[in-house]
C-alpha cells in the first residue's frame, strides 16, 4: 500500500480524527499536529503536509519561511555559493515526525524529499537560498546531517542545505530513477529471492557521482524496493 502525502488542511474529518492516536515518541511533536498545526494552517503561519496510509496519519512535516543569517551558516558555504546579504530568505522544516509504528523504514526521508520539492516551487516564485532545518536533539541533528545538511557554526541544533544542493541531489535521483526504471523494463524484472547475475550496464556519462554524504536521501528517494511507494 502507498503512502500518500497531502496537505493537512485537504484531508477528511475522519483522517484528522487519526491526529488523536499519533505518536511519533515526541509529545511536542505530538501535541503540534493534534493542537497546533490547524491553527498556523489558518492563521498562515506553517503549512503542514501529512503521509497517510489506510486513511491514518502516520508522519508530518511543517514549512515556514524564515530569514537566514549568513552568520549562522558555515563560512565555506557562504563563499562557495556567494551568499551576498546578510539576512537571506529561505524555508524552514519547523518539524518533522514519523509514527514509531513506521520508524525506520525510510518515511523521513521520503518526507524530507517532498519537502525538498516544495522548496524548489517556492524558490521559484520567490526567493529562498536554502532549506533550513529545527533539530529537537542533537540526536535528531544527527539524523540531518545523514541528508547531507550542515550545522550552523554556533547553533548545532540549526542545520542548512543550501538550494543548489538541493537541486542537485532531487535532479540526481530523477535522473537515476528514470535509468533504472528504463534499465528494468529493457532486461525485465528481476527474478526474486534469486542471486541476479545479470551484468550491470555502467551508469550513462551524464550521471554525476552521488554526494558520499547524502547516503540516506539516496535511500529515501528510491521508491522502488522496500520503501514505501509515494503516490502525489
Ligand atoms: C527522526 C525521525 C523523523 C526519523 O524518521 P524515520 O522514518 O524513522 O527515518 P528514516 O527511516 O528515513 O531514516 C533513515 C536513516 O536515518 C537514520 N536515523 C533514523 N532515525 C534516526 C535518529 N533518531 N537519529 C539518528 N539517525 C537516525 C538511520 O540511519 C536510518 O537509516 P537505517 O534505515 O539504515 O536505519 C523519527 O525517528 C521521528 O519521528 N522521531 C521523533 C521526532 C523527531 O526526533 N523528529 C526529528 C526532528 S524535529
Amino acid at each position: 500500500m502507498a503512502m500518500m502525502i497531502q496537505p493537512l488542511v485537504q484531508l477528511s474529518d475522519d483522517q484528522l480524527k487519526s491526529r488523536s492516536i499519533f505518536d511519533c515518541g515526541s509529545p511536542t511533536l505530538n501535541s503540534y499536529l493534534l493542537q497546533t498545526a490547524g491553527q498556523h494552517e489558518k492563521r498562515n503561519v506553517a503549512r503542514t503536509f501529512c503521509g497517510l496510509q489506510n486513511e491514518t496519519i502516520i508522519a508530518y512535516y511543517s514549512l515556514a519561511n524564515t530569514e537566514v543569517d549568513v552568520g549562522a551558516v558555515r563560512p565555506e558555504v557562504v563563499k562557495r555559493y556567494r551568499m551576498p546579504m546578510h539576512r537571506l530568505p529561505a524555508v524552514r522544516l519547523c518539524r518533522l515526525a514519523v509514527s514509531t509504528l513506521y520508524h525506520r523504514r525510510g518515511i523521513g526521508g521520503q518526507l524530507l524529499v517532498d519537502a525538498m520539492l516544495r522548496v524548489v516551487a517556492v524558490s521559484n516564485a520567490s526567493g529562498c537560498v536554502g532549506l533550513v532545518v529545527d533539530a529537537l536533539n542533537s540526536e535528531a541533528a544527527r539524523y540531518y546531517e545523514g541528508f547531507g545538511f550542515r550545522p550552523a557554526p554556533n547553533l548545532p541544533l540549526v542545520l542548512f542545505m543550501p538550494l543548489p544542493e538541493i537541486e542537485a541531489l532531487l535532479s540526481t535521483e530523477n535522473r537515476r530513477r528514470s535509468y533504472r526504471l528504463a534499465r528494468r523494463d529493457a532486461s525485465g524484472p528481476r527474478p526474486r529471492g534469486v542471486r541476479d547475475d545479470r551484468p550491470r550496464a555502467a551508469l550513462p556519462p551524464h550521471v554525476p557521482d552521488r554526494p558520499r554524504r547524502a547516503a540516506q536521501f539516496r535511500r529515501a528517494a528510491q521508491l522502488d524496493g522496500e520503501r514505501l511507494p509515494v503516490r502525489y
